[in-house]
């Protein structure tokens, strides 16, 4: 009998319920989290790794959708046990309530787990290229403000996105909510930007003439690996103006420290709901690591209307992007599970703050009010 038995049926006894419903709780060593089934579909074609080999059901995850393959619901692992994988559902309220079940399910011990957020992402020219891939220390959520149509637009405002509880764009909010703002562990997120230089980035040849329309910016580099931070909103929004409005926003609530260089529509949810997992001791925020791959820009290139951009040109960069997922992050496992005795089992040490706005794990934020 193992500890991780012994340990679940001496509750169960304590609790007199009979030993035989004991459950045996898997302990991942990686969790990967994807937000929408083209993100979970590529790791299926990997020979590395089966993780359809067990599926876990687990309530509260997203119901499968209409006219898809059944992929939600389910956690789905490799035989062992020690690579498993979440499919949260897009947007906000999915990716949230789905963590926050995976976070609370008894049929899992996570406490050890290296949660491998991995998506694809939109990104900022001035930043980086389509086809890179980028590791994030801060996760910003810029949908959470006043929001004036610009038809409506009073003629002093320079935007009319700008933070709750102020007066104008550029004041520092007086309240936050608490999922404004989280920071990872930066010394993780750094030994995982070196494991993803070693990878081969998949690329395509009209991702490479999209990128030569922003010459003179990051936009035009070869993919690389990037270390830069993340803006969330439920909006798939675009555009320079609204660009330049959340980039400004992200500087704002993170004390000057934050560069948005990609546009997600997850992350902060599922942090908030890693968060509250934490604070109940299921999981440890210290081994999260948020990577985004690039699938195209936030708003078009010079000479491009901003609805050809959004709608009818393509980047060419979807398949690659989501390739990239898997070159990069079948690297990381590997490194996870090759040198889990001596390195990853024990954790890597942060040397910033983790957590959120509030401070909620402990420790005091280096950016929003600051202590109270
Ligand atoms: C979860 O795993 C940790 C590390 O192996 C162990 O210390 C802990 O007792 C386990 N918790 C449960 C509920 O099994
Ligand atoms: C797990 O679920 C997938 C479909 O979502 C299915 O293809 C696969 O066969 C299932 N695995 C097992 C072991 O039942
Ligand atoms: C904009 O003009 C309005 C109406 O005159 C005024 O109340 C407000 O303070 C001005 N805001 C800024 C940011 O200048
Ligand atoms: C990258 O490609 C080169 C050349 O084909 C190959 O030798 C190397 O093993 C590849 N690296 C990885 C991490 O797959
Ligand atoms: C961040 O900036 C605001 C506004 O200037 C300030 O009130 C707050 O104390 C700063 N936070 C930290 C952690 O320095």
């Amino acid at each position: 009998m193992n500890s991780l038995t012994l340990v679940c049926m001496l509750a169960l006894v304590l609790q007199n319920v009979a030993a035989s419903a004991c459950p045996d709780l898997l302990a991942p060593k990686v969790m990967i989290v994807n937000f929408f089934n083209p993100e979970g579909m590529v790791w299926y074609s990997n020979p590395d790794y089966d993780l359809l080999a067990q599926n876990v059901s687990v309530s509260g995850l997203s119901p499968p959708l209409r006219n898809t393959v059944p992929l939600f619901g389910d956690i789905h692992c490799t035989a062992d046990g020690e690579v498993c994988q979440l499919v949260t559902g897009r947007s906000e309220i999915n990716t949230a309530l789905s963590s926050l079940a995976l976070a609370f399910s008894d049929k899992f011990n996570l406490t050890q787990t290296y949660f491998l957020l991995n998506g694809i992402a939109g990104i900022n020219p001035y930043i980086g290229s389509i086809n890179s891939v980028t590791f994030a220390r801060f996760a910003v959520q810029a949908d959470m403000q006043y929001d004036i149509d610009g038809r409506e637009l009073p003629s002093n405002f320079s935007t009319g996105l700008w933070a709750l509880s102020t007066d104008a764009p550029g004041q520092f909010p007086s309240a936050f909510m608490g999922t404004e703002v989280f920071e990872l562990n930066d010394n993780l997120r750094r030994k995982m930007a070196a494991i993803a230089a070693t990878a081969n980035l998949s690329d395509t040849v009209t991702a490479a003439a999209v990128r030569a329309q922003w010459k003179g910016t990051a936009g035009a580099a070869e993919p690389s690996v990037i270390l830069t931070d993340t803006v969330t909103t439920n909006t798939y929004w675009t555009g320079e103006l609204l660009a330049e409005s959340i980039g400004a926003y992200t500087s704002l609530v993170t004390n000057g420290t934050a560069v948005y260089g990609t546009t997600q529509n997850n992350d902060n949810a599922a942090l908030e709901g890693f968060l509250r997992g934490a604070v109940a001791k299921k999981l440890d925020f210290g081994r999260i690591i948020l990577m985004r791959t690039a699938s195209d820009y936030d708003r078009p290139p010079p000479g491009e209307s901003i609805l050809d951009n959004l709608l009818y040109v393509d980047d060419g960069a979807f398949t690659s992007s989501l390739e990239n997922l898997v070159n990069v992050g079948v690297l990381i496992i590997k490194d996870i599970l090759t040198n889990w005795a001596s390195t990853y089992e024990i954790g890597i040490k942060a040397d910033n703050y983790m957590g959120d706005v509030m401070g909620t794990l402990g420790g005091t934020p280096d950016f929003g009010p600051g202590p109270a």
